[in-house]
């Protein structure tokens, strides 16, 4: 996913820019650069690579003279990673200088014709084409240009633009823009972490808005060019939450971080032992209105949402599936008016999530989004929306998004089983007691696997792994098959247990490492059954298990005990020591473990 930023101010521009993009690193790239102005001539630098290469070749920007400025992380969608395909991209006549995040769907046509009109193109981006346009458009007043150049543009894309008269725009469509407001200048990005250092008053442009930004104003356009009144929010966590904290690798920070996290999901919905959500306001007739469920979502959401299913269906009857967002938007599915669907993102950007909502919105379904990005496009797209509050993700690899994903779904499964008189007075008190309590069992779930390392080193050559479990063991399974391979590398996978006989057994011989979750009790014979035969054909098996369930260390080999919880609230306990393992293997590994090969933060693209 490509970052963004932009300044005007009475600074120079270079190295808060520059500055910026290093907080936008985190969501994979591979070039970057910056352009800037005073008012006459766009002085730019752009180059393949990262960050710290750019600000070699500038001196961290100082050889950069301008107050005014754009710059750009790019992560290849058209044209390869190389110095002339990074951003910014300049008009012919360097008047004009645009960075871009998202897809310009109908480039092609568009360079075709600009071509025709005699203009010369330089890299094989689709995000060109704007500079040209924006040239072509010009008639001495950029922000017409701006308007009629956003008219012959389709696709997804947030737009930075710096125009060498010295004024700056920002512009949106699918695709998320913040704007900072500070004193004597202001800002703009694609991601808040680039403007908390700066401001926490930000605006959230909306689809078909555009912003012109001054050191002392911001004025938001409408798609016709009026001047339409936007909310100032305030940005709720500081610098500190998108910083390293003293931890080598993000991703052990946000581990450590989810029992802070659940309880900030969770807590502000509890009101006098009652589960309130604040965008979530069915009529009676629209909830028993609802006669399915689907939970869309990509990656660790959808497994998340493979968690939500299991317990939906039990505390609230109602069928529910979970189907990954690439498939279901292409599967012409069978949704109406009395469908929920319910969409899992923490970045809220995710194209095949946004895509599979738009399908089944224009076919009647009521959308639920659970999101960890506030004013992210999915949020925006949603009949109704729950935040989780993790605060910012920095890690590839999502671990407190995933837990607070959960803990949304128990919540939200708890409160619509009582909405449909399906709870008993007794049993909601004593799930919301738990939630209460559960803070201090993830607490409790890490610090009985401080030694998880001595684990990973031992298990950390192995070439493939194979994850075993029944109902939300499964469920879990697949959460922690995906974080072991994200991040180091080694072939894993989950299988329901029951379904080994019918041919993954196949695979295991002497020495395979079968990691079994058994910490569903009603299955757990069942499981230890499972064990019992992947032993027999020499297999090696790390056991997960409930605190207290002595009977596992007669059959596994290792074992991972996690507190005992509320049954429902299990998979959020039990999946913090496969993030622990996960993380220490990679570690032993070597492994880039914040940033891994060939992933993005968030895949915007398709
Ligand atoms: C999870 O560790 C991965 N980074 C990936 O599977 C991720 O969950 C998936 O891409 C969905 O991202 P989203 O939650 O931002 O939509």
């Amino acid at each position: 996913m490509c970052g963004i930023v932009g300044f005007t101010g009475t600074r120079e521009a270079a190295p808060v820019l520059i500055d910026g993009l290093r907080r936008l690193e985190y969501r994979g790239y591979d070039s970057a650069g910056v352009a800037v102005s005073d008012g006459g001539t766009v002085n730019m630098a752009k180059v393949k690579g990262y960050v710290k290469n750019l600000s070699e070749i500038t001196h961290d920007g100082a050889d950069l003279k301008g107050r005014i400025g754009i710059g750009h992380t790019r992560w290849a969608t058209h044209g390869a990673p190389n110095d002339v395909n990074a951003h910014p991209h300049l008009s012919s006549d360097g008047r004009f200088a645009v960075v871009h995040n998202g897809i310009i769907e109908n480039y092609a046509l568009l360079r075709q014709e600009l071509t025709g009109r005699g203009y010369k193109f330089a890299s094989d981006t689709d995000t060109e084409v704007v500079a040209h346009l924006l040239e072509l458009y010009y008639d001495g007043d950029a922000k017409r240009a701006v308007m009629r150049t956003a008219a012959r543009l389709e696709g997804s894309y947030s737009l930075g633009v710096l125009c060498s008269d010295g004024r700056l725009f920002a512009m949106r469509e699918q695709s998320p823009l913040i704007l900072g407001l500070g004193v004597g200048e202001n800002y703009f990005a694609s991601d808040v972490a680039a403007l908390v250092p700066h401001t926490k008053n930000v605006i959230y442009l909306d689809d078909g808005e555009f912003a012109e930004l001054t050191p002392d104003s911001v004025t938001v356009y409408d798609v016709l060019g009026r001047a339409v009144e936007k909310p100032v929010s305030r940005v709720t966590w500081d610098v500190e939450a998108a910083e390293k904290g003293g931890y080598e690798h993000f991703m052990l920070k946000e581990i450590m971080e989810q029992p802070a996290c659940f309880k900030a999901t969770v807590e502000p919905r509890i009101k006098d032992g009652r589960i309130v959500f604040e965008n979530f306001d069915l009529t009676d007739e629209e909830l028993h209105g609802i006669n399915r469920v689907i939970i869309t979502a990509c990656g660790s959401a959808s497994y998340a949402g493979q968690v939500g299913r299991y317990i939906m269906e039990e505390l609230c009857r109602i069928p529910v599936s979970v189907e990954l967002a690439s498939e279901l938007r292409y599967r012409n599915p069978i949704i109406d008016k009395h469908t929920m669907l319910i969409v899992i993102s923490q970045s809220g950007e995710t194209a095949d999530t946004i895509a599979a909502m738009r399908e089944c919105k224009a076919r009647g379904a009521r959308v639920l989004a659970i999101v960890n990005v506030v004013g992210s496009t999915i949020a925006k797209l949603a009949d109704h929306v729950i935040y989780t509050w993790a605060g910012p993700e920095i890690a590839v690899a999502t671990t407190k998004g995933y837990t607070t994903q959960v803990a949304v779904l128990d919540m939200l499964a708890i409160y619509l089983a009582d909405r449909l008189g399906l709870m008993e007075k007794e049993r909601y008190d004593r799930l919301v007691d738990a939630l209460h309590a559960m803070p201090g069992q993830i607490q409790r779930a890490i610090d009985l696997n401080r030694n998880i390392g001595r684990l990973a080193k031992k298990f950390c050559r192995h070439n493939a792994i194979y994850f075993i479990g029944r109902n939300l063991d499964y469920a879990v399974c697949m959460e922690g098959a995906l974080k072991l391979k994200e991040i180091s590398y080694i072939f894993a996978e989950a299988y329901a247990a029951g379904e080994l006989k019918h041919g993954t057994i196949a695979l295991v011989e002497e020495g395979s490492l079968v990691i079994a979750l058994a910490c569903y009790e009603p299955l757990f014979d069942k499981t230890m059954s499972n064990i019992e035969e992947v032993k027999a054909r020499g297999a090696e098996v790390l056991a997960v298990a409930l605190e207290g369930s002595r009977k596992i260390l007669s059959k596994a080999d290792d074992v991972i005990f996690v507190p005992r919880t509320e049954p429902v609230f299990n998979p959020i306990a039990q999946v913090v020591p496969l993030q622990l393992f996960a993380y220490y293997v990679a570690r032993e590994r070597g492994c880039d473990i914040d940033k891994p090969k060939n992933l993005a933060k968030s895949v915007t693209v398709e």
